[in-house]
């Protein structure tokens, strides 16, 4: 007999990733297209986008460049084994990539996601001390609240209660620093803010603590952006890169969501100031098109791997798609879109607050401030074209709020993604001046509703 389901839209069979399942399929929020800063409903309703899908497509939605791109290589190269064998683009994107990051991060592994890109980071930073005769150095260090995809290795060094909880003893080994969260003094700061550079200073407690001959590498978002934007305290970054140095311990910088321009710089490298010995990336890179992340890799490390016998496999770690030639097409597309446009600066500061689009990181933070005293409002936060408007949580009902804040705001036409009782903005960096009054116009009303 025929599978009546087949052909049906039948919603129970699609377990969703991170999401209410039961809500949702109530009340099922469907995407049918996208163009530029807007999705448009099954419903045919359009929908602003406020966080760049999910902080991946920096160069707004349905780019012709990148579909072109994308269309031509299904057609020309569908796929190409990345052991033992290669294909010119992913040379080609490597070299592009490495040209945009400040040297010695001279080398690039490609994976299909953050998290991925995450557990490539951690087992490079283990074989590298181990290269260099110090297998010893086993541990790793992450921070509280820290978000580093969904992986074991992601999951045992990031620090969200919620995604860890469930799983067991994770990896050990695994220790993590104080997060950098601090409202009481920094509440609705303006960029970096002011207070807790030395909160840096427990990563020197805890690598005392286990003894640094036992310490491989330590992980941190530069801005962390799951857990609900933590922006660091001005210092904080370059005091945990000096600890790192004195100790002999790998700095590895998350940058998944703070890559490809979102802080109004290339990198939160280039924004800080602080050059890690590896980078985590992904979204961005492909525009979220196609699937893909790529680790960059300082040369030090890279070149302790290039030893013994040459016809020998240096680092046995890969994946199936590392390197797809789509992915590959896509990441060159979006580079070129970004670069012809400016984007990966759009965000930066300007020191005015409207004009000519430049700088529009200025604009965005005077806007996002104008919410300051909207009710239960009690921390607004931003830098380059990311935001976060913290909320006072519910009695007895933590998220709620903030969840009802998300549903009102796609009611009302704008796509806001929330964690916790905050609520992230991230819109893609061709984001317009009307667009963000948009944005605040519809949050003010949002916020005015809520119970
Ligand atoms: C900092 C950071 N690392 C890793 C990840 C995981 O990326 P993915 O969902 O592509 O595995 C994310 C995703 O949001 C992230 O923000």
């Amino acid at each position: 007999m025929a599978d009546t389901r087949i052909g049906t839209n039948n919603l129970d069979a699609f377990w969703m990733p991170f999401t209410a399942n039961r809500q949702f399929k109530q009340a099922p929020r469907m995407l049918a297209s996208a163009k530029g800063m807007y999705y448009t409903t099954t419903e045919g309703r359009k929908v602003l986008d406020a966080t760049a899908g999910l902080w991946c497509v920096n160069a707004g939605h349905a780019r012709p460049r990148i579909v072109e791109a994308i269309a031509a290589q299904a057609g020309e190269l569908d796929y190409a084994p990345a052991f033992q064998m290669g294909h010119p683009k992913a040379f080609e994107l490597a070299s592009r990539l490495v040209g945009m990051m400040p040297s010695p991060l001279d080398h690039v592994f490609f994976t299909n996601s953050g998290s991925e890109s995450v557990e490539t980071a951690l087992k490079i930073a283990l074989a590298y001390h181990r290269a260099k005769g110090n297998g010893g150095k086993f541990r790793l260090i992450g921070r509280e609240r820290g978000y580093h995809g969904v992986n074991f290795g992601g999951i045992s060094v990031g620090g969200i209660v919620s995604n860890r909880k469930m799983f067991g003893t994770l990896l050990t080994g695994v220790d993590h620093i104080r997060h950098t969260h601090d409202l009481g003094r920094n509440a609705f700061s303006r960029g970096e803010p002011e207070h807790g550079a030395e909160f840096a200073d427990d990563l020197e407690r805890v690598i005392l603590l286990h003894d640094p001959s036992t310490v491989a590498a330590v992980i941190v978002e530069p801005v962390a952006g799951s857990t609900g934007v933590l922006i660091p305290p001005k210092g904080y970054l370059k005091r945990l890169r000096e600890i790192c140095d004195k100790y002999d311990v790998l700095l590895i910088f998350d940058e998944v969501i703070t890559g490809f321009g979102r802080l109004g710089t290339p990198f939160a490298t280039d924004y800080f100031g602080v050059v890690p010995d590896l980078v985590t990336t992904a979204k961005g890179i492909s525009n979220g098109t196609v699937p893909m992340g790529a680790v960059f890799v300082q040369s030090k490390i890279h070149d302790a791997f290039m030893d013994g016998p040459e016809h020998l496999i240096e680092f046995f770690h890969g994946y199936t798609y590392s390197a797809h030639p789509l992915a590959c097409a896509a990441a060159l597309a979006t580079l070129d879109t970004y670069m012809e446009e400016g984007l990966l600066t759009k965000g930066a500061m300007d020191g005015e607050d409207s004009g000519d689009g430049k700088g529009l990181g200025t604009y965005w933070q005077t806007a996002l401030h104008t919410l300051r005293g909207m009710p239960h409002v009690i921390d607004i936060r931003n830098i380059g074209l990311v935001g976060a408007i913290e909320l006072e949580p519910m009695a007895g009902a933590p998220t709620r709020r903030a969840f009802a804040a998300f549903l009102k705001a796609y009611e009302q036409g704008v796509l806001i993604r929330t964690t916790g009782d905050i609520i992230a903005l991230s819109p893609p960096l061709i984001v317009e001046e009307h667009h963000i009054d948009e944005i605040v116009a519809t949050l003010a009303m949002v916020l005015m509703s809520l119970e």
